[in-house]
């Protein structure tokens, strides 16, 4: 019987070989590409989900996880470090200690998601809660990293991307060849980044026939590359992707104009409405940044923007679990209440409306 063995063993042949010498792993990748009707109907486009959720804890962090683990093991490093909105310190905390690293993770005071936050101390990292945003961690980490003997696994660590563009070979094996067009939420623009290096490393060796438009979403409130500069202050209900200077700034761009692809904002709004749609009609739950990229695409539907029969893949890059309050709130942002009965079948059969 075969078992998937992570993105390491199976796209060995990809990958560097000091990421192979030491190989940590938790069976990541091999996630599920879901067709989605629902977007189909309302888009006119042929949509598809890579549900990255599915991933050992989470999230597509474990995808560069993996390889960036493996690479520090491989030069016997003994402690690491991360800046977060969660999933990474998740992700890194897990593959740490299974590699018995110490994990130290700088994460933005009170703005991420329980999930996550539980994920990162059940695995025993070093949590620490700093008085500023994203982008401040991460700039600290960089320092720590520099100065002390511990390793930055942070997606600016080329180790990381080259794990994380183990998704788009999935993606092309899944389908046969490349999509017309990726969607996926951007924040600090690693994924976009490695999404594209493996497209156009697919389509360079033969095996897909082209490269998919890169289309990003960014949340209204947090979108310097929209608008063109860093913002000082992001703000959005999706935490995961708060981020005001992202760090792969150039890279994303270069991915965007290269690919013929577009960066475009979405607003809070708009992700709890594609939210929504994602757990409802087409029954996969994500956290709410993960369905920035299904708004986009919504949006320029709605815009007339999405080429009728085009194929799509949009990327749902975090479980719903890690932040599931957000499935209790009504759409006019009331909370949920549970229907209530006794525990007699009359009652309930009423209640369900059966007669
Ligand atoms: N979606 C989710 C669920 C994320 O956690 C992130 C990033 C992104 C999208 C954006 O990806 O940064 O490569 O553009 N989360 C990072 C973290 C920042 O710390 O977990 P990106």
């Amino acid at each position: 019987a075969h078992q998937w063995q992570g993105v390491i063993r199976e796209y060995a042949d990809r990958l560097p070989a000091h990421v192979q010498q030491t190989i940590v792993t938790l069976g990541e990748g091999g996630t599920p590409l879901v067709a989605a009707p629902a977007l189909s109907a309302r888009t006119g486009a042929d949509v598809w989900v890579k549900v990255e959720g599915m991933n050992p804890t989470g999230s597509f962090k474990d995808r560069g996880m993996t390889t960036a683990i493996s690479a520090a093991a491989g030069r016997g490093a003994k402690a690491v470090v991360c800046a977060s909105t969660g999933n990474t310190s998740a992700s890194a905390a897990a593959y740490a200690t299974r590699a018995g690293m110490t994990c130290a993770v700088l994460v933005p005071d009170g703005k991420i998601a329980m999930g996550k936050l539980s994920q990162a101390i059940a695995h025993g990292a070093l949590l620490l809660q700093v008085d500023g945003n994203f982008d401040d961690c991460l700039v600290a980490a960089r320092k720590l990293a520099e100065a002390y003997p511990v390793e930055l696994v942070n997606s600016v660590n080329p180790d990381r991307i080259e794990g994380q563009k183990t998704a788009a070979f999935e993606i092309v094996d899944a389908l046969g060849d490349a999509p017309d067009i990726h969607a996926l939420p951007v924040g600090n623009a690693g994924n976009i980044t490695a999404y594209r290096k493996g497209f156009v490393e697919y389509a360079e060796s033969g095996a897909a026939s082209k490269a998919p438009a890169m289309w990003g979403f960014q949340a209204a409130g947090a979108a310097p590359l929209v608008k063109g500069f860093p913002i000082d202050e992001p703000e959005t209900i999706a935490t995961a992707i708060r981020i005001g200077k992202p760090a792969s700034w150039d890279q994303a761009i270069a991915a965007r104009d290269e690919s013929g692809g577009v960066i475009e904002a979405v607003t809070d709004e708009q992700i709890l409405a594609a939210h929504r749609i994602l757990s409802a009609e087409v029954g996969v739950f994500v956290e709410p940044a993960s369905a920035a990229g299904v708004a986009g695409i919504l949006a320029r539907a709605e815009a007339g923007l999405v080429p009728a029969g085009s194929r799509i893949v949009v990327t749902v890059t975090g479980h719903g679990l890690k932040d599931p309050s957000w499935a209790l709130r009504t759409p006019d942002g009331g909370d949920v209440v549970p229907t209530r009965v006794s525990a007699d079948v009359v009652s309930i059969a009423d209640v369900l409306g059966l007669e």
